[in-house]
């Protein structure tokens, strides 16, 4: 390796090898060592084979950049090393001459996951644009019932007044959903200002505190030296308090949420045909409670999927809406023993 070159190869994000003429892996770099779990010196002067098996995939590619093809990608490649899955991947191979063949692997998931939260967020934008005029469809026609309700109470005796005052009741009860669902719609462009992780952190931590998960206890994993991200504060706090809200709601009595957040600087995430992403900042709310129903696992995020016989589902929706909005990223992992939310964040940077 080029000795100039030497920092730029261990820098790149993705695993990457060189592969001699004879199948041997020549170079490694950091993220290979990651990827495969196995550190570059043994990895180094051993044949490539060894790791993926015969006949794998990622064997197939180097052999066809060796002969005539020069540069291939084979996608969604199942990658083994040492007879263990190490996930799917996108795998390139280019040959750079004298049959040596610089091979990259593009993991797949964090892409994927990407490409699912922008399409949580189209999802949710078709929702607020149905939501909004059906608001104010619904908002005429309330105001009349409620209106007439008033009117009639006036001649009624006790008993009777007592169902017009159920009337009024509800009519105001879908007076305050319209509201609320009509707000989904309503966001506008977030704004674009610095905004400290903790500050938010403890405001959405405060009201829950005061409300819904009084029956919580909070433990907190913060790593001080966060940076602020960008975006608008208000926003990311509704993120976290709908965080909160489902953690106290799945959460036994006496349950757990913990708040955790770490500052990852040098990560960067590429989606096909977009810009690279930075997204260093992780802020993680997990809870103790019986995690996520296995039946709505891979649609939690999408609008209207909720188990709870008051919700919405709507809450990881706006979840979703809100982060990719703010070039971020949610995921989420959940097993028997608990559910854990990962938001992922870039940072503010100072107009130049
Ligand atoms: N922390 C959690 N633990 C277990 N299940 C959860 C958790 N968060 C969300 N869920 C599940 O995801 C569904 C959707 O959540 P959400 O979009 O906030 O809607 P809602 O809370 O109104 O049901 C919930 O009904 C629940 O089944
Ligand atoms: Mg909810």
């Amino acid at each position: 390796m080029r000795q100039s070159f030497e920092p730029i190869w261990l820098a790149l994000p993705f695993p990457a090898f060189v592969i001699s003429s004879e199948g041997i892996i020549a170079e490694v770099n950091d993220a290979a060592e990651g990827f495969c779990m196995t550190s570059r010196k043994q990895m180094q002067g051993r044949a490539l084979a060894g790791y993926t098996g015969d006949g794998a995939a990622v064997l197939d590619a180097v052999a066809q950049a060796q002969g005539g093809m020069r540069s291939v990608v084979l996608h969604d490649v199942q990658v083994g090393w040492g007879g263990q899955g190490r996930g799917v991947a996108n795998v390139q191979a280019t040959r750079l001459g004298e049959g040596e063949v610089l091979l990259m692997l593009h993991p797949r998931s964090i892409a994927d996951k990407m490409d699912r939260s922008l399409s949580h967020r189209n999802a949710a934008r078709s929702v607020a644009g149905m939501a909004a005029m059906l608001a104010h469809e619904i908002r005429n026609p309330l105001a009349g019932i409620s209106g007439a309700a008033q009117l009639l109470s006036g001649g009624l005796s006790a008993d009777d007044r007592e169902l017009t005052e159920v009337i009024e009741e509800e009519a105001k009860r879908i007076g305050d959903l319209v509201n609320r669902v009509e707000a989904f719609g309503d966001m506008g462009p977030s704004a674009a200002e610095p905004v400290n992780i903790h500050d938010i952190l403890d405001r959405a931590k405060r009201a829950a505190a005061a409300g819904f998960a009084a029956h919580m206890t909070f433990k907190e994993v913060f790593d001080p030296s966060i940076p602020p991200t960008v975006g608008s504060a208000d926003q990311l706090m509704q993120v976290l308090v709908n965080l909160l809200k489902n953690a106290a709601e799945a959460a036994p009595a006496g349950g757990v949420i913990t708040l955790k957040t770490a500052y990852h600087p040098g990560v960067k995430l590429s989606l096909p045909g977009k810009r690279s992403q930075s997204l260093p900042i992780e802020i993680s709310v997990k809870d103790n409670g019986p995690g996520i129903a296995a039946s709505i696992l891979d649609d939690v995020f999408e609008p209207f999927v909720s188990t709870k016989a008051s919700g919405t589902g709507l809450g990881l929706s706006l979840v979703s809406k809100i982060m990719a909005d703010h070039g971020g990223v949610v995921d989420c992992k959940s097993d028997v023993n608990g559910t854990e939310f990962k938001l992922l964040l870039p940072v503010w940077k100072e107009a130049r």
